[in-house]
């Protein structure tokens, strides 16, 4: 499958920001991760992050015809953008979005997900291992449509 894999704010300071919660690992540590993964399900991964919302949003219209698979991390875009809610019901490629951190152990405004409803699911708290959740999800249904992903 080829995967495309969206970071928004302040994730490519990973290993260098809050490492008590998110962790010391770096970003380029996670894409290159994510990559082996990929690679070793016979796919690919590409790693996109911007902190801004229009570059996220051009991302994910660009995924239309290109990829089968977006797995996102809005950082706190999660929280308050509708526009990101919107783009991702404007395409059919599926999305799972993950969260390094337990958003739910947090303060009260990051318990909210404005974006998790256009989403397949959502994975919260597993760390980076997350991600490779989320794309393990989508490789044992392959094949499957968008509408019947939840299956
Ligand atoms: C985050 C959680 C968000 O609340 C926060 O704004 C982030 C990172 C996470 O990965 O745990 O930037 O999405």
């Amino acid at each position: 499958m080829k995967f495309l894999v969206i970071n928004g704010p302040n994730l490519n300071l990973l290993g260098q920001r809050e490492p008590g919660i998110y962790g010391e690992n770096t970003y380029e540590s996670l894409c290159k991760r994510l990559k082996d993964f990929a690679a070793a399900h016979d796919s690919t991964a590409e790693c996109f992050q911007s902190n801004y919302e229009g570059g996220i949003i051009e991302a994910i219209h660009g995924a239309r015809g290109k990829y089968d698979a977006i797995v996102m991390n809005p950082g706190a875009f999660t929280h308050y953008s509708y526009a990101i809610l919107d783009a991702l019901k404007a395409v059919d490629v599926p999305c799972i979005e993950v969260h390094i951190s337990n958003v739910h152990q947090r303060e009260e405004f990051r318990h909210k997900s404005v974006t998790a409803p256009a989403c397949v699911g959502q994975i919260c708290g597993l760390g980076f291992y997350g991600y490779e959740a989320a794309m393990g999800y989508f490789l044992s249904r392959e094949n499957v449509t968008k509408e019947s992903f939840r299956g």
